[in-house]
């Protein structure tokens, strides 16, 4: 293990199973605390990553937890997709899950007024990235999944609720979780269930583009009712289970990981000061 991973807990609830990563960027990224689990239960993998300059970051990080099979994908371009599932295929054959987290948007786009900063342009790159891209993935992993199979993004609260500059991406992430019920309901007489992990702030890249992202951080700490960050443990345990047979009866499900922070409504006692 590098000194990068996760020591996640052990055991054999994903041998024999192969599947495809998504999204990992550098040791912060969520998807790299699910592979690091993941890896932890015995699952073979392959990670995709978005062009040569994340593939030097990824290879040491996926070369200390087993993964041989590094892909280049850049969701945006159908020949890449075609591409890299066709080396998907070459180098598992038949998958059993899939791990979805990547999402983008200009930064632009995701600060101040959503109503007077909003261009189309970045409406429709927003989406295209982050929405899009998962039915596409989707409907690729599904042609070459097990029954049995499951699929997972990743998505945060800014699709519910206004959070102060999350503004594109929370239209995003509401056409990505409507988009992971209409997947669902196709695919689930494949036996392939899809769902969506929507998981606190924590401080990665993407995060880094929101204004103020490392404020919604501290709120969440301070307003939740665990009054803690959301661990990295805890998304991954959460990707394990749905992942692996012991989400079996859940489809088309956006879980929140988050400490609790979304079932608030008023942040602090009627005491005490806000
Ligand atoms: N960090 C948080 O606070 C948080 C909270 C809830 C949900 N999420 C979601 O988790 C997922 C992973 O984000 P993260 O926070 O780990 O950040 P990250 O920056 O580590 O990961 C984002 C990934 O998206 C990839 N990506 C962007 N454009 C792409 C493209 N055109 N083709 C292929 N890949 C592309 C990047 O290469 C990167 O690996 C995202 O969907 C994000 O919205 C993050």
């Amino acid at each position: 293990m590098a000194d990068e991973g996760y020591d996640m807990p052990k055991g054999d609830l994903m041998a024999g199973r192969k599947g495809v990563v998504m999204g990992v960027a550098n040791k912060d990224s969520i998807a790299w605390g699910i592979a690091c689990q993941l890896a932890a239960q015995g699952a073979e993998m392959a990670f995709t990553y978005q062009g040569e300059a994340l593939e030097r970051r990824v290879r040491p990080l996926a070369e200390s937890i087993g993964v041989k099979t590094l892909i280049e994908a850049d969701v945006t371009s159908d020949p890449a997709m075609d591409k890299a599932f066709a080396e998907v295929e070459a180098a598992f054959g038949k998958i059993d899950f899939l791990v979805h987290a990547i999402a983008y948007a200009d930064k632009s786009q995701i600060s101040g007024s959503f109503v007077e900063n909003t261009t189309r342009e970045g409406f429709m790159l927003a989406m295209n990235i982050s929405a899009y891209s998962f039915v596409d993935v989707s409907r690729r992993a599904a042609r070459i999944m097990n029954e049995g199979g499951s699929i997972i993004c990743l998505t945060y609260l800014g699709s519910e609720r206004t959070i102060p500059n999350y503004n594109m991406m929370g239209v995003a992430k509401a056409a990505l979780e409507a988009s992971t019920r209409y997947i669902a309901r196709d695919l689930g007489p494949h036996k392939i269930r899809v769902n969506a992990v929507s998981a606190g702030p924590r401080r990665t890249l993407s995060l880094a583009g929101i204004q103020d992202g490392r404020k919604m951080i501290a709120r969440g700490r301070s307003w939740s009712p665990l009054r803690e960050d959301t661990s990295m443990e805890g998304i991954a345990g959460c990707a394990l289970w749905l992942l692996s047979d012991l989400g079996r009866s859940t489809t088309g499900e956006v879980i929140h990981v988050d400490a609790g922070f979304h079932i608030v409504g008023l942040p602090v006692g009627l005491d005490e000061e806000g």
